[in-house]
């Protein structure tokens, strides 16, 4: 059985983002039954932010942590166990001041742990999760930021998940965006009806999911 993990991020409740990972999980269980979905709604919960306790137990080697430490780390370990149980990550990434919502970056510092995600050796960084893990990452932003567009050197939303994505081991990611949530309802809905085209092309081709990211 393939586990879909969904992580939403928007603080919305009539949000684009989420409308499209729901999207995504309905038409992905349609077309694959037996798969499970998993939902983190990183809005429900307030993720704590990393302290110098928490950072002084991910550095202690696990045999010596103590119980204090390793209850520091409890959370972290739950959602790192959470990732990698899963075979698909959709993450709702709406675009906050150029770059990602500040629960989901929390979320990153929690998932990127020395020795577990990532490590450092000789040749550099090194990400720890089974590279084979495809990640979905739907973006819904006020403005655009193609490539070559005025404002593309202001995203520091899509190449940083890019970024983090890699950094832990995670290289499959295909981009669904929804863009120009800000110019008016006929356009907004026109990049949503686009976006919902695209996730039923991908839930319906999986395993081949980038074949649809242009
Ligand atoms: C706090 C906040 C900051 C935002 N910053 C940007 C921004 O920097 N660039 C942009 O294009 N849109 C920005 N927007 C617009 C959102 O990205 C857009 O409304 C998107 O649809 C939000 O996703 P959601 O509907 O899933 O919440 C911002 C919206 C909010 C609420």
């Amino acid at each position: 059985m393939n586990t879909l993990l969904i992580i939403n991020s928007s603080p919305r409740s009539n949000s684009v983002s989420r409308r499209l990972t729901r999207h995504l999980a309905e038409e992905w269980k349609a077309k694959h039954p037996d798969t499970r979905v998993l939902e983190r709604d990183l809005t429900a919960e307030a993720l704590p932010f990393v302290t110098e306790p928490w950072i002084q137990a991910s550095y202690t080697p696990p045999a010596q942590r103590t119980p204090q430490q390793q209850q520091a780390l409890a959370l972290s370990d739950a959602l790192i166990d959470e990732l990698m149980m899963a075979d698909v990550i959709v993450l709702g990434v709406p675009m906050h001041n150029f770059s990602i919502p500040a629960p989901l970056k929390a979320w990153f510092d929690l998932v990127a742990r020395v020795g577990k995600t990532f490590s450092y050796g000789d040749e550099g960084p090194k990400g720890l999760i089974a590279s084979d893990k495809r990640v979905v990452a739907i973006v819904s932003r006020g403005g655009v930021y193609d490539d070559g567009s005025a404002s593309a050197s202001s995203d520091f939303q899509v190449p940083y998940l890019r970024h983090m994505l890699r950094f832990l081991g995670l290289e499959d990611m295909t981009v669904i965006a929804a863009d120009k949530q800000g110019f008016g309802a006929e356009a907004a809905q026109q990049s949503v009806d686009r976006a919902i085209r695209k996730l039923s092309a991908l839930a319906e081709h999986f395993p081949s999911p980038t074949a649809v990211a242009a």
